[in-house]
């Protein structure tokens, strides 16, 4: 028989070294996946982008940082819209032959049932949506879950974020299809049928965060920027 103080000395021992050798992995865990949001976020900046110009073609981990490294310039801006390197907002300009060919903003707010984060990419012209990405969110899929499919985000490409009147507004996902005839069908796109709620909460944060960056936009329609 082994005393009692033999089998509490094992225990201990075991559970010690089973929590060191867990604790490492979690560590070593944790930077792979740091490493892999990373590497999403800077995939889902480029693709709000038009990077890859295919939708279909995938990127290698490689290709994306190589070309968010070669194409992709990161400024800050302060609240009047100007460049400024202690600025709070964050904008992802893609530079084509030395020139901006594109910018885009980060988007996040509340969906139905979780924060969804994406990029929303507005053309050189400082109005013209270029393109829109969703890449984190708890929404259900075959639900709200659609809003990061190409089918749902190529809606968004071409709408305006300026109206007739040379104000900001933001892009609204309407229930069922737009009305081609609406007089206000530039700012809206067709919405995903039993995710009213989702789509509601995406035309709320995404308006929240186009009137944030209002006065950056503003400045490059301007020619200030
Ligand atoms: C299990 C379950 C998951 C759901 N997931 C979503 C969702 O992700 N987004 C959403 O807007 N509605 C979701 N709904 C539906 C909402 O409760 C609501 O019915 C819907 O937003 C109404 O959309 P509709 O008017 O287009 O049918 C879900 C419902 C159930 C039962």
């Amino acid at each position: 028989m082994r005393s009692n103080l033999y089998v509490l000395g094992f225990m201990s021992s075991v559970t010690i070294i089973l929590g060191i050798l867990l604790s490492l992995a979690a560590t070593s865990l944790k930077e792979k996946q740091d490493l892999n949001i990373q590497l999403d976020i800077k995939k889902n900046i480029l693709r709000s982008l038009g990077i890859p110009k295919d939708r279909s073609q995938k990127l290698s981990p490689d290709e994306v940082h190589t070309l968010f490294d070669e194409k992709i310039k990161t400024i800050r801006i302060n609240e009047q819209g100007e460049e400024d390197p202690q600025g709070k907002l964050t904008v992802y300009v893609k530079m084509e032959n030395g020139k901006p060919d594109g910018y885009a903003i980060p988007v996040s707010g509340k969906g139905l049932w979780s924060t969804i984060y994406g990029y929303l990419a507005i053309e050189p012209d400082g109005e013209t949506v270029k393109g829109i990405t969703f890449y984190k969110h708890g929404e259900t899929p075959g639900l709200g879950g659609e809003i990061e499919k190409d089918w749902f985000t190529s809606n968004f490409v071409g709408k305006q974020i300026v109206d007739k009147n040379g104000k900001t507004v933001g892009i609204h996902i309407v229930k069922g299809k737009v009305n081609p005839n609406d007089k206000d069908a530039a700012h809206k796109v067709d919405g995903i049928s039993g995710a009213t709620m989702t789509g509601k909460g995406v035309t709320r944060f995404l308006e929240k965060d186009i009137l944030m960056y209002a006065p950056f936009f503003q400045r490059i329609r301007a020619g200030v920027n």
